[in-house]
């Protein structure tokens, strides 16, 4: 069943080429994306003035991610929320609310609260989700299935990037339909989207860095992920800004003793390398596609770190694939 790799987790990432190009390629006709499961858009769309996407672990930093991308895709508020902490906030929950639930097992009790909370106070809900007839999808008025197949690792690989990749698609979608955004930035989008499962296999393509890269520093007692929000800035100097601060952080790490691993764009490689111990390099893609590329160095490099350490990789300790109590 695992086809000849060690763990699930590596054959799922492994999987992730194949899992993102199932979940786009039936939804871009003719350059366009086309959402069927949404009927009408702007059906949907109708009275919304604040969009609230909620799930848990992963499924969550899917939906910070998609925060981002979403306000300045839509240009109305996004919240992103912790499932399990939505119904004790008091969210404006009502028509010109719509609620999006993110969930590969469709079954995380505390998404599924948040669903029924959100459809008692009136909110349309749409789901993300990647097991079919799942409770969640069930419950919801929409559904959209990341296609990555079953997902058997605990750890969330082929489901989080396919998650990540839809969400960007609807909001891409939505913008479009809503007519918020410029023909030439859909038309590159849509291009880069494309290209996606093709640039995550060049990643792929390059395990024994990643497996070395591991082995300097499995036995480290921390490693700190060091991030500024989301690169989203469009413009040439916000964006040169963003590396100029980027750069003065990991000099400041490493006045302190720190060793540093840049995760870094083809663009970027120069003025970061010169700084860093080691780089996980990824392909250029638009800004806003970024994260799906981004991620894989991660799964990767947690992979092999865990493998150095002798780790349950595919059922860590204390960890259920999906929380269905409370
Ligand atoms: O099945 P779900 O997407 O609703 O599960 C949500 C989280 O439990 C899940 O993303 C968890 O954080 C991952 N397994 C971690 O890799």
């Amino acid at each position: 069943e695992k086809c000849g790799y060690s763990h699930f987790m590596l054959k799922e990432i492994m999987e992730q080429p194949e899992a993102v190009r199932k979940t786009i390629s039936p939804r871009l006709v003719n350059r366009e994306i086309v959402l069927e499961e949404l009927n009408d858009a702007k059906e949907l769309m109708k009275n919304i003035s604040r969009i609230y996407i909620v799930a848990c672990g992963s499924a969550y930093h899917v939906g910070m991610v998609g925060k981002y991308a979403w306000e300045k895709l839509l240009h109305i508020p996004v919240e992103a929320c912790l499932a399990s902490e939505f119904r004790y906030s008091e969210p404006l929950l009502g028509e010109s609310s719509l609620v999006i639930v993110i969930s590969q097992s469709g079954e995380t009790l505390d998404s599924m609260a948040a669903l029924r909370e959100a459809k008692r106070k009136g909110s349309k809900v749409l789901s993300i989700v990647n097991v079919m007839g799942s409770s969640i999808a069930r419950e919801s008025d929409y559904v959209l299935y990341t296609w990555a197949g079953p997902e058997i690792a605990v750890a969330t690989t082929k489901a989080y990037t396919t998650q990540m990749v839809l969400l960007l698609m609807l909001g891409n979608y939505l913008t479009k339909q809503l007519n918020r955004i410029e023909q030439d930035e859909y038309a590159a989008i849509i291009r880069e989207l494309q290209s996606l499962p093709e640039k995550i296999s060049v990643i792929l393509n390059n395990l024994e860095h990643y497996q070395k890269t591991a082995a300097n520093y499995f036995n480290h007692n921390s490693i700190f992920y060091i991030g500024r929000n989301l690169d989203y800035a469009l413009g040439l100097e916000g964006s040169l800004k963003l590396k100029e601060k980027s750069l003065s952080n990991i000099v400041e790490v490493k006045s302190r003793g720190a060793e540093v691993i840049a995760l870094t764009t083809e663009l970027t490689v120069n003025q970061i390398g010169s700084q860093a111990s080691e780089m996980f390099v990824i392909p250029k893609t638009h800004l806003l596609l970024q994260p799906v590329l981004g991620v894989i160095p991660l799964q990767l490099f947690a992979y092999y770190v865990a493998l150095n350490r002798g780790c349950d990789i595919d059922k860590p300790r204390n960890l259920a694939k999906s929380v269905t109590v409370e």
